[in-house]
Parts: structure tokens; C-alpha cells; sequence
């Protein structure tokens, strides 16, 4: 187990960075928001088996909370987080200051289109511009070989990988496996916002999908497939449904109905007690 570095500025980041490229290690980096859960800690574990050196950055990035949401309340637990990465071989933590992100003079906005259309687009219309935008930063001030995002975001995985190649970065792009817990739970930091009366309903949305997942690969329509998933989930008990869709596992494209042919995903986003949650799976 080892300490990892704490760099908070770019001057101190660009340091250590220089000095790793000196002595020929290669960088691989997960960017995160902290309140880090065995989801995230997973990403880093993966991050150490793909280079010699591992930097994770904790920012709660306002720009990709609209109005309303929880920025402010968005839990912020750096003292954990760093004592949980020391145990998965975290090299540095980079958490820069507040306000060295988005000075006063910030004025470049990055919109990415296709893949990040549709879905959480419907429901959060800046979400990925805000994410484009700090990755883009993120990505610049480390400049790693390699950055690793879960596939718990799958719409965001997508969206960065067309950013990075649109944008010629140089970094390749990997995504991680859903991390669950014993009941097929995808863990998230929002979880810690139920009770457990709310963690056991939430549990259902596993359920309900990877059923609705099952009834699609042996035939059933999308259509009827996914409205029959939405009406088990407002009988769990769960508010409101943001979408239950299936899209083509790459270009994201949606398939409203017919059966399943070739690589698809089926994705969802719903509300209980309060929480907005989202999870997906391979069909
Ligand atoms: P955050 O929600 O903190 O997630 C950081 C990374 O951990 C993302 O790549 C996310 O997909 C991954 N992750 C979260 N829960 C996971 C799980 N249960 N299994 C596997 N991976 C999981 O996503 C963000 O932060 C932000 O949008 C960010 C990319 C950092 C930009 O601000």
C-alpha cells in the first residue's frame, strides 16, 4: 500500500508528469468526482495493470449539474477517498483548487453530437457539454497514455471516445465493466442517498433489466419488451421513467422496435425515493 501523492496544482501536476515521462513510465488516468465507492476503485485497479503509473483526479465538476441538481449536496469525502485509493495503487491524486478550472474569463464551450444525443441528452440537455468540457481539461493538464472511464456511464463512455478521436487526442480510451454489488446493485456515489427501504426498491431496477434484456435475446419485441419493463418498474414502486432503451451498442443509434439483431444495449433511467438512477446492459 502506498501513499498516493497529493498535486493540487497544474505547476506541481505538470512536475511530476514531466518527471515520469523522464524516467519512461507510461500514465494512466481516471477521472472521477470523488465519493469514491469499489466502482471507481475497481477503474484504478485496471489503471495499474495498464501502465506503470496511475493519477486519479477528484473534481465536482459544476458545469455538468444543471440548475437544481445536486452540486452542492453532491457528497465530498476527500480524506476517505484518498485513504481508498492508497489501497489500489493509486500513484498521485490530483484535486485541483475550485476555482482553477473555470476562471471568470472562461468562454470555449465543446458540444459533442451524435452519441451524446438522445437519452440522458432528453433529460439532462447540458450534462455532456459540461463532461466534454472538464474531460477535454482533465485530458490536457495529464495528458496520460491512457484514460479509463465504467461503462455504469455507458452514453458518457461513448461520448468521450468520440471526443478524443474527433479532437486528435492522443490517448486511448478504455472502458471499465459495471461493478455491482451482491444483489446486482450498480454501485454509485448517489446510492448513499437511500434508505433501506430505498436501496431494496432500487435493487429492482437490476432486476427488471436484465429480465427485459433476457426477454428481447430470446425474441421478445423491443417495443413490447421495453414498455413492459417500464410498467415493472412504476410497479417496484419507482416514481417516474426517464427512458427504457435499446440502442446500438456503438453509435448508440435507438431501436424502437422489431427484434434484436446484432450488438445492442439496452439502457435505462428511472426515479426512486428521490434518486435518479441509470444502469445498462449487453443484449
Ligand atoms: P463519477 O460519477 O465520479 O465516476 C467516475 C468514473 O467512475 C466514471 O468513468 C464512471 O463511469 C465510473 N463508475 C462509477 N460507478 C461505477 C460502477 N459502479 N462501475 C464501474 N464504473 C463506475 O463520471 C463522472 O464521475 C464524471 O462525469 C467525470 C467523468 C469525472 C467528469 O466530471
Amino acid at each position: 500500500m502506498t501513499t498516493p501523492h497529493i498535486i493540487r496544482t497544474q505547476a506541481d501536476l505538470r512536475g511530476q508528469i514531466w518527471e515520469w515521462r523522464g524516467g519512461g513510465e507510461t500514465i494512466a488516468f481516471v477521472p472521477t468526482m470523488g465519493a469514491l465507492h469499489e466502482g471507481h476503485l475497481s477503474l484504478v485497479r485496471l489503471a495499474k495493470k495498464k501502465a506503470s503509473k496511475v493519477v486519479v483526479s477528484i473534481f465536482v465538476n459544476p458545469t455538468q449539474f444543471a440548475p437544481g441538481e445536486d452540486f452542492e449536496s453532491y457528497p465530498r469525502t476527500e480524506e476517505a477517498d484518498v485513504a481508498k485509493l492508497a489501497t489500489a495503487g493509486c500513484d498521485m491524486v490530483y484535486i485541483p483548487r475550485k476555482n482553477s478550472m473555470y476562471n471568470a474569463h472562461h468562454a470555449t464551450h465543446i458540444k459533442v453530437g451524435g452519441v451524446a444525443e438522445n437519452l440522458e441528452t432528453d433529460h439532462r440537455p447540458t450534462f455532456f457539454d459540461g463532461v466534454a468540457l472538464v474531460v477535454t481539461k482533465l485530458l490536457n493538464r495529464v495528458a496520460p497514455d491512457i484514460a479509463i472511464f465504467g461503462e455504469k456511464d455507458y452514453q458518457q463512455l461513448a461520448t468521450i471516445r468520440r471526443l478524443v478521436a474527433d479532437l486528435d487526442m492522443p490517448i486511448s480510451i478504455v472502458g471499465a465493466p459495471i461493478a455491482r454489488d451482491d444483489e446486482g446493485l450498480a454501485l454509485s456515489s448517489r446510492n448513499q442517498y437511500f434508505n433501506p427501504e430505498g436501496l431494496k426498491k432500487a435493487r429492482m431496477l437490476n432486476t427488471i433489466m436484465f429480465r427485459c434484456a433476457e426477454a428481447m435475446r430470446s425474441g421478445a419485441d423491443i417495443d413490447i419488451a421495453t414498455r413492459d419493463a417500464s410498467q415493472a418498474l412504476l410497479d417496484a414502486g419507482f416514481s417516474s421513467i426517464d427512458y427504457v432503451s435499446v440502442a446500438c451498442a456503438d453509435s448508440l443509434e435507438l431501436v424502437k422496435s422489431g427484434k434484436i439483431d446484432g450488438p445492442k444495449r439496452l439502457l435505462i433511467a428511472a426515479h426512486c425515493e428521490g434518486v435518479r438512477l441509470i444502469d445498462n446492459c449487453a443484449i
